[in-house]
């Protein structure tokens, strides 16, 4: 892994609690998706500094939380103590520690690029799901990407590495890149059922705190936005 989430992780997080591209696109337009947690069991994974795993104990779901990044998990925990149940794991390696059947709700925004193969970690995720439970995810537009990578063949999965800004100064980060073909085949082979798709929106709001921003998500989506149900 980079060091986006680990020597930069508190910066991180200072970044992404307010900014215009997370704050106001990507967590308004994936919590569209997972509507009412209260009461659900919730696993949050690539969770990151814990500010959607804060959102989801407020609203009264049970939560767990996993992170690769030793740094993050401590950020989680530090956020919300024990009313959370926060551990680092590598999600290449799966869920060992879940029961099967265990969860009403997975949630996992802006990771999944950062696997290659996505079919296991789907069959995963079905496997922790109640039958009927719902996964819902965000990650990179696939079109945005292969617009940015220029002349690579959009059909095949592709690493990228690029220096990005998110904290005041470039910082490597490498994902993959996948057609749509890709990422719903994966899905269907990994036990799931497209329920809802969208590419989300920037909110209202935006226009004053950030206009250039809300003027270029108006016209040209960042990410995408799923939920799949449990099959
Ligand atoms: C872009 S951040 C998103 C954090 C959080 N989901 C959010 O949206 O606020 C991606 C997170 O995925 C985690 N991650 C990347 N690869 C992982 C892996 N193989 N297993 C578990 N977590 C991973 C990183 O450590 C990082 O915290």
């Amino acid at each position: 892994m980079g060091e986006m989430y680990t020597t930069h992780a508190e910066k991180y997080a200072d970044v992404i609690e307010n900014n215009a591209y997370n704050g106001l696109y990507e967590r308004p337009s994936t919590l569209a998706l997972v509507g009412n947690v209260s009461n659900k069991t919730l696993l949050d994974l690539g969770c990151g500094p814990g500010v959607y795993a804060e959102y989801f104990v407020r609203s009264g779901a049970k939560v767990t939380a996993v992170d690769l990044s030793e740094q993050m998990v401590e950020l989680t925990k530090k956020r919300l103590g024990d009313t959370v149940t926060c551990y680092a794991q590598d999600l290449l390696l799966g869920l060992p520690k879940e029961k099967t059947a265990s969860f009403d709700c997975v949630v996992c925004p802006l990771m999944i690029h950062y696997i290659e193969d996505l079919v296991p970690f789907f069959k995963e995720i079905r496997r922790v799901l109640k039958k009927g439970g719902m996964f819902i995810f965000s990650t990179h537009h696939p079109l945005i990407d292969f617009e940015d990578d220029g002349f690579s063949n959009y059909y095949q999965v592709e690493r990228i590495t690029e220096d990005w800004d998110t904290v005041g100064q470039p910082v490597e980060v490498s994902f993959f890149r996948r057609s749509f073909t890709n990422l719903f085949d994966s899905l269907h082979e990994g036990g799931f059922v497209l329920n809802k798709f969208s590419e989300g929106s920037p909110s209202p709001e935006m226009k004053t705190t950030a206009p250039d921003v809300y003027e270029k998500l108006s016209r040209r989506p960042n990410f995408i936005f799923v939920r799949a149900e449990a099959r």
